[in-house]
């Protein structure tokens, strides 16, 4: 499995990317590509990946084009990271891997997931949009989703 390249910035032929990114959790072997992935797209970030945490990827033709790192915590959950290379972004990718981390951790007794975002950040739409709420503002804003049953 190989990661993408982000400078392989030339969009994608029109159609070719229908039937879009298959989400599902990262295999232990693909860690380091996820790793590579984080490195990629969050180049200044320092975040810990704990032994506990979770990773979603998702691949599309065999390549690993995003990832979501979630972590629970009795009935927390923590969306650590998320992020989409650059050439796959604005086709529902960032959605999925969202939805699928949050659903999964409702399954596993989740009553609310957090995250953090800078506040200029438009991922911001993303999640407000599922259903995230602002409960701290500020440069960076504290989102929170509860579960709804
Ligand atoms: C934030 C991020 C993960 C979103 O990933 P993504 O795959 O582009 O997300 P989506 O495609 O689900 O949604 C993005 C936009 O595409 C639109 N979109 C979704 N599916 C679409 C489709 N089939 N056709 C056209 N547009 C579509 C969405 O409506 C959304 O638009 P809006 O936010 O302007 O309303 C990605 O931009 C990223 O990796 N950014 C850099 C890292 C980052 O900032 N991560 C968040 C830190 S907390």
């Amino acid at each position: 499995m190989e990661l993408a390249q982000q400078t392989q910035s030339q969009p994608e032929q029109a159609g070719a990317f229908q039937g879009g990114a298959v989400v599902r959790p990262a295999k232990k072997a693909e860690m380091e590509q996820v790793r590579q992935m984080i490195q990629i797209l969050f180049p200044r970030a320092r975040s810990k990946i704990l032994p506990q945490d979770r990773f979603l990827v998702a691949e599309r033709s065999g390549v690993l084009v995003g990832f979501c790192h979630y972590r629970l915590r009795r009935r927390h959950c923590y969306i650590a990271g998320l992020g989409v290379l650059a050439q796959y972004r604005n086709r529902g990718i960032g959605s999925r891997l969202l939805a699928e981390a949050v659903y999964r951790a409702e399954k596993s007794g989740a009553l609310e997931t957090r995250l953090k975002v800078r506040a200029l950040n438009t991922a911001t739409k993303l999640y407000l949009r599922m259903g995230f709420f602002e409960k701290r503002c500020g440069d960076v804003l504290l989102l929170v989703r509860k579960r709804e049953n």
